[in-house]
């Protein structure tokens, strides 16, 4: 398992990171992000989605929990935020998450027992106003040039 961490500066910053992930992102993976309102995760899914070549506005899509887009690969966006991880009701995301798309998880913690196991994590951490902190955890070696790029390894 890597753990990287990297630092954002700028909103632009954390989209050009998730920018890469998206292009770099293959059929099945799932990224779960993790981080209090307004950590990035938002801005994280746009990147991820410009990435994976979608022009459409990918925005939080907290009332419905689940959107559809389609890219090189359709991307899955799930914003779990209203989703309670003690209310044990089964959503069937696994047809999504098993499928030959690319799926990411706002707010992840909520679903965690439903989610895979192979999974990208990540934890946003807002350090001050312009900063934020992001703390990958993967066992997928087709990111770690993506590492590479962006800290100082
Ligand atoms: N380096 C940064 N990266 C990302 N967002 C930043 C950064 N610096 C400041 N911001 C601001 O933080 C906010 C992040 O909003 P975003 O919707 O992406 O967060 P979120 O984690 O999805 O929040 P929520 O849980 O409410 O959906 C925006 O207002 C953005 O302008
Ligand atoms: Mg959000």
């Amino acid at each position: 398992m890597f753990q990287v961490q990297f630092v954002s500066c700028s909103t632009e910053e954390t989209m050009r990171i998730a920018e890469r992930f998206g292009q770099e992102a293959g059929a099945g993976d799932l990224f779960a992000l993790d981080g209090d309102l307004g950590a990035g995760k938002t801005h994280f899914s746009k990147g991820l989605a410009k990435g994976l070549g979608i022009k459409a506005m990918v925005n939080s899509p907290t009332f419905t929990i689940l959107k559809v887009y389609n890219g090189r690969l359709p991307f899955y966006h799930i914003d779990a935020y209203r989703l309670d991880e003690n209310e044990e009701e089964e959503l069937g995301l696994d047809e999504y998450m098993d499928g030959g798309g690319v799926t990411v998880v706002e707010w992840a913690g909520n679903i965690q027992t439903q989610l895979p196991n192979r999974r990208v994590t990540i934890t946003f951490k807002r350090t001050n106003e312009q900063e934020r902190e992001l703390i990958v955890c993967t066992d997928s070696p087709r990111f770690e040039q993506i590492f590479k790029e962006f800290t100082d390894l």
